[in-house]
């Protein structure tokens, strides 16, 4: 098999030049176009026959078309003869609904998944899956990743003093504890219930926060919701400061809004998925991560 060949896909060009930029692959141009009533048209302007293709696409909003044009783009990449596809979803859309959580719903992180490999995908690449039990669920091979080796150091340089890692729900503890335990923290979380499906309501702080400078970790931020809850419950309980660092700034529109109100004095993402213009984020780039996996991979 040839070397690694990249394409970038619709939805984060910047990212796949930057991984091209930190690896050894080469970048074979693709064209994704709409027509007039909606469908996705797309075309590899390059040559992939026997190459071992990755293709860097997050399924970020607008999750479906994204996700469209992954699979059109992993179907165009095997007709013209690549020897085998691998999908890079730096953020994977439809993560989160990764179990049917009352009668009557889909599996629709496994449907995604088997969409992907129906149009040719052989292996994923995930990087922070909502849930890494996602990792059995799928039938084709899937090389997760973190964002810890990447933003551990950039955390650290805040210089937080009397830092306490904290996890916004049950769901992110695994996740802040590995943070904590990386930056020599004491860990607290918060009690959080979903009251809807893009709605959570606080139901207390487990830990000592009072006087200590909070960094809550999370995988993404959506609403704003969960975030912008913890953080002013944290100032309830005591709180010194609050900060906060999740991987994915997926942002319905309001949502920097909504966490400039919570109090929030710092905030860290990184960009695996394209980032509002002008914001206040910090930026950690992701893209010697998955430049990274993309070599070990194409060895
Ligand atoms: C939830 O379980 C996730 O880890 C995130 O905390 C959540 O999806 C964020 O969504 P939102 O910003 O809409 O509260």
């Amino acid at each position: 098999m040839s070397s690694a060949v990249l394409i970038a896909g619709d939805a984060h060009p910047q990212l796949a030049r930057r991984i091209a930029q930190e690896s050894a692959a080469s970048v074979v141009p693709a064209a994704v176009a709409r027509f007039a009533d909606g469908e996705t048209r797309v075309r590899i302007e390059g040559d992939v026959r026997d190459a071992d293709v990755y293709i860097v696409q997050p399924t970020s909003p607008p999750v479906n078309e994204h996700l469209m044009s992954l699979a059109l783009l992993a179907d165009a990449a095997r007709a013209a003869g690549a020897a085998r596809v691998t999908a890079v979803l730096p953020y994977f859309g439809y993560a989160r609904q990764d179990t049917r959580k009352a009668p009557g719903e889909p599996r629709s992180a496994q449907l995604a998944c088997r969409i992907l490999e129906s149009a040719g995908v052989a292996r994923l690449v995930a990087l922070e899956l909502h849930s890494p039990a996602l990792d059995s669920a799928f039938r084709i091979p899937l090389f997760h990743l973190d964002a810890d080796g990447v933003a551990v150091p950039a955390l650290r340089a805040w210089r937080l003093e009397a830092l306490t890692v904290v996890a916004p729900d049950a769901g992110g503890l695994k996740r802040a504890q590995r943070y904590a335990a990386a930056l020599g923290a004491p860990l607290a979380a918060v009690a959080k219930t979903r009251t809807a499906p893009d709605a959570s309501a606080v139901l207390g702080v487990l830990g000592e926060v009072r006087g200590r400078d909070c960094l809550i970790v999370d995988d993404l931020v959506s609403t704003g919701g969960t975030l912008a809850g913890a953080a002013k419950a944290l100032r309830g309980a005591g709180a010194a400061s609050v900060q906060a660092f999740f991987v994915h700034a997926v942002m319905a529109p309001g949502t920097l809004e909504r966490l400039a109100a919570a109090g929030l004095q710092r905030l860290a993402t990184t960009d695996s998925v394209p980032l509002p213009a002008a914001s206040t984020l910090e930026i950690i780039s992701i893209a010697p991560v998955l430049a990274r996996e993309i070599s070990r991979l194409a060895r």
